[in-house]
């Protein structure tokens, strides 16, 4: 049965221009429209939320506004006959959290096709360790396969590895057998990286090359890189023949300045990936292969919890680039139904 309240991490933004954010109560009927509302158990904290929580005009302009481009939980209403109350669900991306209040909330509500089932093999908490950087991770290295970059290609380099993108691209590459090399500016995650199975790791600078050449020697056969900027121009600039780089995030900046000689001397691809808006198909057959091969060995290793009244001190971590792994909030106890089987 669907509560008349429910607590949400609210943004709001003063005439003066200020942004507040704190835990209330709102009411149901405050929920957007959508045939399916959802009692969130887990939901999780993504770059785009900590732009969100703060105020960014580049995910929304309406307030009060909730965060959360990931929620996991159970039916508690639906208005059409593929979900029923009880089923385990999840949804990632689409506008929630953006344009529409998202999953830091006891309850969300969303159109009844951007409901994934939750699939077999994944409880609701590892579904949110994994949540929207793990699916992003899933959809780089799908395309890096798509693109016909394979282990026996050569090593593959992934930047911001230590964040929650990079972490899960390291552990499912080298679950998949790919020589996985490392970025990152922490001294820190260098365990955790070995762990997942990261056979060389590199700091920053030694992928920031600041010749402006238009190529670089060839080194690697693939990356995922989550930073953008001079990173992302130096690993397509070194990357061998026929190479691919999947390009997501923009962690360290937006702007990409190099010239056409990887794409048309050795044939670089540069693969953009979208989350958010991937098509239902793909989406389903990514989170099949996240909760099946591909999964990651010890994902509760890779997480710290919080909850909606402690992830404050986390939101301005994650835009500072200090997470290291994932931050999964938790805001409902789970029910047997999410259990992984
Ligand atoms: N395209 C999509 O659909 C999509 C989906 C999800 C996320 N993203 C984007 O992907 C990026 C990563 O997201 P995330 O959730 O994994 O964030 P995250 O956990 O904060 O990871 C980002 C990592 O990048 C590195 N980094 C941060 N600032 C940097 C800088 N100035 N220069 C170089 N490296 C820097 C850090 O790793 P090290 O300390 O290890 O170097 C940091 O941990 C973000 O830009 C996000 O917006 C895009």
């Amino acid at each position: 049965m669907l509560p008349s309240s429910f607590r949400a991490y609210v943004v709001n933004k003063a005439l003066n221009g200020q942004v507040e954010s704190r835990v209330e109560d709102r009411s149901a009927e405050e929920l957007p429209p959508g045939e399916v509302t959802i009692a969130v158990a887990y939901s999780s904290l993504n770059y785009k939320d900590a732009l969100a929580a703060t105020g960014h005009p580049g995910v929304n302009r309406v307030f009060p506004h909730v965060p959360g481009v990931d929620a996991a939980g159970t039916v508690v209403q639906s208005g059409v006959y593929e979900w029923v109350p009880g089923d385990a669900v999840l949804v990632t991306g689409f506008d929630m959290g953006a344009n529409r209040w998202g999953g830091w909330a006891e309850l969300v509500r969303v159109p009844q096709s951007w409901v994934v089932p939750l699939p077999a093999g994944l409880s609701l908490r590892e579904s949110m360790i994994l949540g929207t950087a793990g699916f992003t991770a899933g959809l780089c290295v799908d395309a890096l396969q798509r693109h016909g970059v394979l282990p026996q290609c050569g090593p593959v380099v992934v930047t911001g590895a230590s964040g929650g993108v990079g972490s899960l691209a390291v552990a499912i590459l080298a679950k998949l057998g790919y020589e996985v090399v490392a970025v990152t500016g922490k001294s820190t995650a260098h365990g955790l990286l070995r762990r997942l199975g990261a056979c060389e790791i590199l700091p920053r600078d030694a992928v920031d090359d600041p010749s402006g050449k238009p190529m670089l020697s060839g080194r690697w056969a693939g990356a995922v890189d989550t930073v953008g900027g001079n990173i992302l121009s130096t690993v397509l600039r070194a990357c061998r023949h026929s190479g691919c780089v999947a390009a997501c995030g923009l962690a360290g900046g937006n702007q990409l300045t190099m010239t056409v000689y990887p794409f048309i001397l050795r044939g670089i691809t540069l693969a953009g990936i979208d989350a958010a808006w991937c098509p239902l198909d793909l989406r389903h057959e990514i989170w099949r292969r996240l909760a099946g091969p591909w999964k990651p060995e010890g994902l509760e290793a890779l997480a710290q919890f919080e909850r909606l009244d402690t992830i404050q001190p986390r939101i301005a971590d994650i835009l500072a680039g200090r997470i290291t792994g994932r931050v999964v909030l938790e805001i409902a106890a789970e029910s047997s139904a999410g259990a992984a089987s």
